[in-house]
């Protein structure tokens, strides 16, 4: 019996989320009007967090803001949509993270202060709220510098009580994307990249032998691959691939951390792999209805709604082929 189904370990910040319309941005003292500004939630941790607990988990969050407006704006949105923050951090002197978003026609610029962002330490999250979930989930490793040394005893001791665990890499600004993260492989049951994280982290040139060597590793590889679905290659040698939904996306911030929460909140809920690419993809294509991460995250009953539409394809470790 766990207090929660889901702790995430993440990054928090803001996002100032700009639709830039027809406008590129441009130095030399130029202004120029934009479609869109606001300033949201952020961070894949917290819009993970969010999206489960909007498809009804139950969702705790350990992270660390500034004590500054930008940092209570962040953990209010949290507890907006019931995330318990009693285990974040809001360290005195310090300021919270921030990124500028900037999209046009499909694509997207972020520029980010940091802040706190990576100033969360293993020793921080107490093992009061390790021990209080049933899954432990990891958010954007590569920008938690302060977690990579203790993480492993951590990611060990959620193992040791039987619940389970999570890492979304997301992109290393040090285009690095090792700093510990090949020895933490067998410590985790899911790895979430997208395919080109999938790609770098692995050295590999296809999406099929980046999940395949991670797999090998022990933790089974779910690499997302925006409108084109994702695909989980198991340790067990099973390989899924789910489709997309098709949708034309207004922003696409955040996508990934809605998959991932479809995708955990489904587990926590007693689903299938199966089940969980499912609602996981269609979790993702529909948080790229709204701008920012979490507008449009949908209710349980609406990702089940779309997540029946999407087919999923199996392949075992024998080659046979089931659809
Ligand atoms: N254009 C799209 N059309 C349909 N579905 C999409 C689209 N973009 C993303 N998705 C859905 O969202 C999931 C995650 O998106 P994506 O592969 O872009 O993850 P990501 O790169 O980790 O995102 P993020 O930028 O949030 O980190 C996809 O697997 C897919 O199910
Ligand atoms: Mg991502």
């Amino acid at each position: 019996m766990t207090d929660f189904d889901l702790l995430v370990v993440g990054e928090l910040n803001a996002d100032v989320i700009v639709a830039c319309g027809a406008v590129r941005p441009a130095f030399g003292q130029v202004e120029d009007i934009v479609d869109d500004a606001r300033i949201v939630l952020g961070s894949s941790g917290a819009i993970t967090a969010c999206g489960a607990a909007r498809l009804g988990a139950h969702v705790a969050m350990a992270g660390v803001v500034g004590d500054d407006w930008l940092g209570e704006f962040v953990l209010a949105r949290l507890r907006e949509r019931g995330v318990d923050t009693r285990y974040c951090v809001v360290r005195p002197g310090r300021r919270t993270g921030m990124s500028i978003v900037l999209g046009a026609g499909g694509d997207r610029s972020t520029l980010t202060f940091p802040g706190e962002i990576g100033r969360l330490a293993a020793d921080d999250v107490p093992p009061g709220a390790r021990n209080a979930a049933g899954h432990v989930h990891v958010s954007s490793y590569f920008l938690q510098y302060d977690l990579w040394a203790g993480l492993p005893g951590l990611l060990r001791a959620v193992r040791d009580r039987g619940a389970t665990t999570s890492v979304d890499p997301n992109w290393d600004p040090g285009r690095q994307f090792t700093h510990g993260l090949p020895e933490l492989l067998p410590l985790l049951d899911y790895l979430l990249p997208n395919e080109a994280e999938a790609l770098r982290i692995t050295g590999r040139d296809t999406v099929g032998q980046a999940a395949a060597d991670i797999a090998a590793r022990g933790a089974c590889a779910v690499v997302k691959r925006g409108g084109d679905g994702a695909l989980a290659h198991h340790p067990d040698g099973t390989v899924r691939t789910v489709d997309a939904p098709r949708v034309e996306p207004l922003e696409t911030t955040g996508a990934g951390d809605s998959f991932n929460a479809g995708f955990l909140a489904t587990l926590a809920a007693g689903g299938d792999l199966t089940a969980a690419l499912r609602t996981a993809s269609a979790c993702g294509a529909l948080s790229t209805q709204g701008r920012g991460g979490t507008a449009a995250q949908p209710t349980a009953d609406r990702a089940r709604e779309v997540a029946h539409t999407l087919t999923v394809g199996t392949t075992t470790a024998d080659g046979s082929e089931t659809a």
